[in-house]
């Protein structure tokens, strides 16, 4: 079973590129598991488990880490092989960390985990690289995924790998940058909105509302993803001054 969370479509690759890989053809969205708050996950007769998500402010993206924290897992067999796949637009910090002490506190060990680096989203704070900087990424991804699949198809454990992000910068931001992430007082709409509702359909935290045909961000629970920003058709949604630096949607991937 692989389960995986993505806005951009990054993480969501990867899944889909484990599951042919290791045909494990159980692919589940958190995103979807999270929107319709599903709590339980029946784990029975699986031989792996998969978790793939991006890396948020140098740890797993909070929202996921809440759900994941949430989330009960039936049947996990005791021979179940785990393993963790971090998307990053440059470092994954202590998402491997993270993910391990979740499982460990619901009785699974993580076998394995990997970063893949990949066209980083955060266009809150950074200006996207251009096309062909990009493309290299997804090339380089895609030879660091072909390495991962043999490892995960022979359940081959991976040594712990130590977070580098010094602890007062991860204190500063879990302290300071997850609250103000959380607000929704940034977003705006422009006029080429044309009220078709993808943003309200895709945000998995359900606090985008059409009104009037136009998106309204109802409350302050945002897991700041991005979807709604990105993969708008019309490139209308903006949240403080990221129009200046492009939008993403990874490109081999269908939504
Ligand atoms: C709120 C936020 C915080 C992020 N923080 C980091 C980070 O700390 N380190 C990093 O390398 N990439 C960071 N990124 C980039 C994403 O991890 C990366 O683009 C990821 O592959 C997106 O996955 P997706 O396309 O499946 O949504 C961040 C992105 C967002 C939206
Ligand atoms: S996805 Fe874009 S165009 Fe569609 S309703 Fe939302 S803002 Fe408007
Ligand atoms: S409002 Fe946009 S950024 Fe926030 S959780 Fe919903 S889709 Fe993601």
């Amino acid at each position: 079973m692989i389960l995986y969370f993505s806005a951009t479509g990054n993480s969501k690759y990867c899944a889909e590129f484990l599951a042919k890989a290791t045909s494990d053809n159980k692919i589940i969205s958190l995103n979807d598991l999270i929107k319709n708050n599903v709590r339980v996950l029946d784990c029975e007769g699986e031989e792996r488990l998969g978790i793939i998500a991006p890396t948020y402010d140098f740890d797993l993206a909070y929202t996921v880490a809440d759900f994941l924290e949430s989330l009960e897992i039936k049947n996990p067999g005791k021979e179940i092989y785990s393993y963790g796949i971090f998307t990053c637009g440059s470092n994954s910090g202590n998402t491997e960390g993270t993910l391990r002490e979740i499982l460990s506190r619901k009785g699974i060990r993580l076998n394995a985990a990997f970063t893949v680096i990949m066209p980083d989203n955060y266009v809150l704070m950074f200006k996207q690289k251009n096309p062909e900087a990009k493309n290299k990424m997804l090339d380089e991804a895609d030879e660091k995924l072909k390495e991962i699949s043999e490892i995960i198809a022979a359940k081959k454990d991976t040594p712990a790998r130590k977070n580098k992000i010094p602890k007062i910068l991860m204190w500063a931001t879990k302290k300071f940058m997850i609250p103000s992430q959380k607000k929704v007082k940034g977003f705006s709409v422009n006029e080429n909105c044309i009220g078709c509702g993808l943003c309200e359909k895709i945000c998995p935290m359900n606090i985008i509302k059409l009104e009037n045909n136009r998106p309204v961000w109802t409350h302050d629970n945002c897991a700041c993803c991005l979807a709604c920003l990105h993969r708008c058709p019309k490139q209308a949604i903006n949240r403080g001054k990221s129009f200046k630096n492009g939008r993403y949607i990874n490109p081999n991937v269908d939504f």
